[in-house]
């Protein structure tokens, strides 16, 4: 039997819910058929917002949602997004299908978006096109209470009541799409920039973010922390609360990444040991915000994560459509566990993208909406939102079918919610393996155990003609024993189990 050890009395961090966030570009169908369609589509809506995707998005709990961009941000001037709709300028969107973007979806759009979901907002400025002006002005139309021009013309526009601003990000991908920049050349900007990013509510302080790394480049981490931190009076941690991360789980290489439904046993293990790269980055990442910041003030923010796979047959190639089986369920289960585990320093992580776009948690097509089995993870995993992380471990061996691309067969993680309830989630890898778990709390003893799991095969997806292939369903074949529980785990799944000691 495979040991998974909890203690129940160390509570080792909190688990931030912005962990649980995701991020939504005007990138093909993603904003507009995804998300907006408009006050007059004939598909159900509220001010132009899908009523069936509000729904399931409020069911999952999603707790931030990031915008602009990704690319679109470094090139959104926000002013042609505002005011009567027939008189928004239309431009190009040059990165993403070469499509008009007509912006009938700007700041109210979003920001009411918000507000149906519940869910904080993150807001990414253009630092790559834009002006300081720009920007400057943009956080006064945002978040000014009081006379001002650009809270006039907030209230000219309809709004007279400002908005609350969660996170705002000072350009994005700065060392590529936004800008091309150079470490040094980047911190120095953001230093001006974020200077002019006012906190106009002292009371609800906007976290701003920084543009960090791709990947592996620790050179960008270590020049844009020093640079920020040099002269900086110390309280203000180099002038920054987050520093960006984005890292996408890509199985072969960029220029063919692999199909999203067809694709063998060697690459689903390639897919996942490429996934779990995300614990090194954010060790190595982490340890050079360490030398900086080693009380962890300055928050990794995993903004794009997700797998990247070739589009759908047949689709526009620069509206990065693609499918999502059992094993994106795998790649969301093993990421979210290793945010859980590392969340002393991960304080917000989105994954790419809300709707019709990379890693999705939803599909449409006209008025039919999928839930994939990302959106499942995602539901079951809600549970970890604000709760506090527990010590807890599992005995696993590695497993694959190339010695390069080992994985360990069993990763969890588990919390304690407020109510005192124990979460645990846990991703069986293996493809043809069950395993019997002995699970030993430490000082408790259980009183009763919901579970619910997900599991099929690898390439398992859902269809708006099979909607419903790949669901969640309840899980009850485990024994409650004297130190904890047994259960077995069946190969290929993801498991959630709430227990009340
Ligand atoms: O998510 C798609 C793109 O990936 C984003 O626009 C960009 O930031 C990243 O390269």
């Amino acid at each position: 039997m495979v040991k998974l050890f909890v203690n129940t009395k160390k509570k080792i961090g909190h688990i931030n819910k912005e962990i649980y966030g995701h991020f939504s570009e005007h990138l093909g169908r993603c904003i507009y058929e995804g998300v907006y369609v408009g006050e007059n589509s004939e598909i159900p809506n509220t001010n132009g917002m899908r009523n069936d995707v509000v729904k399931v998005l409020k069911d999952m709990k999603i707790p931030v949602l990031r915008w602009p961009g990704g690319c679109f941000a470094d090139e959104y001037h926000w002013r042609d997004g505002i005011g009567p709709k027939e008189n928004r300028k239309k431009m190009i969107n040059t990165h993403w299908g070469g499509v008009v973007e007509d912006n009938s979806f700007g700041t109210h759009e979003f920001m009411e978006l918000c507000e149906q979901l519940e869910c904080k907002s993150y807001i990414n400025g253009n630092m790559g096109s834009g002006t300081v002006q720009e920007m400057s002005e943009w956080v006064e139309y945002l978040t000014y209470d009081g006379v001002s021009p650009m809270a006039d013309l907030r209230a000219k526009n309809g709004h007279p009541e400002p908005w609350k601003v969660d996170y705002f990000g000072v350009g994005n991908e700065n060392w590529g799409c936004g800008g091309n920049m150079t470490p040094e050349y980047y911190a120095n900007e953001y230093r001006r920039y974020q200077t002019y990013v006012r906190n106009y509510n002292s009371k609800a302080p906007i976290y701003k973010v920084a543009c960090g790394p791709n990947n592996d480049d620790y050179e960008w981490t270590k020049v844009v922390l020093e640079t920020t931190h040099k002269n900086a009076p110390p309280h203000t941690h180099g002038f920054m609360n987050g520093l960006s991360l984005h890292y996408y789980t890509v199985p072969r290489t960029w220029q063919q990444k692999g199909s999203a439904t067809d694709f063998d046993e060697k690459e689903y293990y390639m897919t996942l040991s490429k996934t779990l790269y995300m614990d090194t980055l954010i060790k190595r990442h982490g340890a050079i915000m360490d030398q900086f910041d080693p009380d962890n003030k300055i928050g990794l923010i995993i903004d794009e994560w997700g797998t990247w796979y070739d589009v759908e047959p047949g689709t526009n190639p620069g509206f990065l459509f693609q499918q999502n089986t059992m094993r994106d369920a795998l790649v969301a289960g093993i990421n979210l566990n290793l945010f859980n585990k590392h969340c002393n320093r991960v304080k917000m992580a989105n994954i790419a993208q809300l709707a019709n776009v990379l890693q999705s948690v939803i599909l449409t097509e006209g008025d039919k909406m999928v839930l994939t089995p990302t959106y499942h993870v995602f539901h079951m995993y809600q549970h970890h939102q604000d709760a506090e992380l527990l010590e807890s471990s599992i005995d696993s061996v590695n497993i694959g079918l190339e010695e390069e691309y080992q994985v360990p067969n069993l990763l969890e993680s588990t919390s304690m919610d407020k109510d005192g309830k124990i979460h645990i989630t846990l991703t069986n890898l293996s493809l043809t393996d069950s395993y019997e778990i002995d699970g030993i709390f430490t000082e408790a003893s259980v009183k009763s155990v919901k579970g619910t799991i997900l599991t099929n095969d690898m390439k398992a997806h859902n269809t708006f003609e099979d909607p419903d292939k790949v669901h969640p369903v309840e899980f009850s074949k485990y024994q409650v024993t004297e130190k904890g529980l047994q259960f077995t785990i069946p190969a290929c799944s993801v498991l959630h189990l709430e227990v009340e000691i």
